[in-house]
């Protein structure tokens, strides 16, 4: 780090993390993504007459009214059927969990908030009675506690567990799925904004957004050359910036002292994450070139959950091997910020995964490495790796634990630094801000509740 950067800090690291440990990290995502999708017809609430897109009512082929509803029978199914031949099957409990109405929810301006507790909540309860009026084109149901429930047609027929379209098209909606690419399809589809454009209008602030969540990385062009304030300006359109111990915002530039690779020396980097050490690393970061260097410096990125399905298919002994058994990884060290002129040091000893490998099996130790140096052979084939240059005042924003990242060499021109300025996301405020654009513009892919 340069004098000139980190300018309110400095940070040294004692020992050396291990370099090559990301790739468990990044298998434990795409995990972790499959696990997530089962969680979307949780939501109960739906403004049934509004707030529907049209992409969503084609998709799940509303409009169709009600023709029949029946049970529920011995296993407890309520089954309805609608006059397009459409058909759903829900549980009893299931309708009784998500019931719109005011005793189970508590639904305002400003809040939705369950009222039913599971401590208090009877699964074996039943109904008196389950019918359809047909006016109103609603699903009724009388609980045995007296309560009166009413399903809309719409809101069974966005949330029919049975239609494979309906809970396909939820899940676009509230998990953003990723497209996982090689080469030859970023190169083709990777997406470019005008930043000044990104920063007034929110459709751009949406459509850069959503190619972030969708393709792991998107691009803004033209801002200012050389503005420092522009990661602090993006970051305020997004929301909340993720802040590290590297502080809100940092800047990267080659420094004589430095404390980690990126700032040592002008030379290429491995691919990496950032932050595997941490137990919730951040989800995404965005770096801005303040000042390109003279020749070279280009940014590699590579789509860690496609080389995962190419390694799945490929070499299936290497994706088990990686998948299933999970590693280490520590980073001691401290920083030193400056708080209000005052020197402050912070101490850390930073440890994700707790469980580890039982180093004196000497086979199991070479099939890992084996394993983990097939995963970086993957990572730097030519089919896999997008390499683009960043001008000044190009930023580039996308997804840190998806995405494995690098810089190739570069040569800095007399008198000038490679500088760039950067921050970090967390997923859940950047799919909120989609959601609350898509809501605020009306957009095709709006989700269906309020
Ligand atoms: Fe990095």
């Amino acid at each position: 780090m340069s004098q000139d950067s980190f300018a309110h800090r400095k940070k040294k690291i004692r020992r050396k993390r291990s370099r090559d440990r990301f790739i468990f990290e990044k298998y434990g995502r795409t995990q972790l993504v499959g696990i997530c999708t089962a969680t979307p017809f949780a939501t109960p609430w739906v403004s049934a007459e509004h707030m529907l897109s049209r992409a969503l009512r084609s998709a799940v082929r509303l409009g169709s009214r009600l023709s029949s509803v029946s049970g529920p029978c011995p296993d407890r199914i309520v089954t309805v059927k609608w006059d397009d031949g459409g058909r759903g099957e829900f549980p009893l409990i299931w309708l009784r969990d998500t019931s719109p109405d005011a005793q189970t929810y508590t639904m305002s301006a400003a809040m939705k908030a369950r009222n039913l507790t599971m401590n208090e909540f009877d699964v074996e309860q039943s109904a008196q009675k389950v019918w359809m009026d047909a006016e109103k084109d609603e699903v009724l149901v009388e609980w045995a506690s007296g309560l009166l429930s009413r399903y809309p047609s719409e809101w069974l027929r966005l949330r029919n567990l049975s239609c494979e379209k309906a809970k396909s098209r939820r899940r676009q909606v509230y998990l953003f799925p990723e497209t996982t690419w090689g080469k030859d399809e970023i190169e083709k589809r990777l997406k470019r904004f005008d930043h000044q454009k990104m920063m007034q209008d929110g459709k751009t602030l949406h459509d850069f957004l959503e190619a972030v969540c969708l393709d792991g990385i998107a691009v803004l062009e033209g801002a200012s050359r050389g503005k420092r304030g522009a990661v602090e300006d993006i970051g305020k359109r997004i929301g909340l910036i993720r802040q590290t111990h590297f502080g809100i915002v940092f800047e990267v530039s080659t420094k004589a002292d430095a404390s980690n690779m990126a700032y040592a020396s002008n030379g290429g980097l491995p691919f990496h994450t950032d932050f595997p050490s941490l137990s919730h690393p951040p989800e995404l970061q965005m770096l801005h070139m303040l000042q390109s260097a003279d020749e070279g410096g280009n940014s590699l990125f590579v789509d860690g959950f496609h080389v995962a399905e190419l390694l799945r298919k490929e070499q299936p002994e290497v994706f088990e091997t990686l998948t299933h058994y999970s590693m280490e990884f520590i980073e001691e060290g401290y920083d030193v910020h400056e708080i209000g002129a005052e020197s402050r040091r912070f101490d850390y000893d930073m440890c994700a995964r707790h469980k580890v490998i039982r180093t004196n099996d000497s086979e199991k130790s070479k099939k890992i490495y084996r394993a983990m140096k097939t995963f970086t052979d993957y990572c730097y084939q030519p089919r896999n790796v997008l390499k683009i240059r960043l001008n000044d005042g190009d930023t580039v924003l996308w997804a840190n634990t998806r995405l494995l990242h690098t810089r190739d060499a570069f040569r800095n021109a007399p008198g000038k630094s490679r500088t760039l300025t950067g921050c970090y996301f967390d997923w859940d405020f950047i799919k909120s801000r989609v959601r609350f654009l898509r809501d605020e513009h009306q957009l095709p892919q709006n989700q269906p509740s309020a």
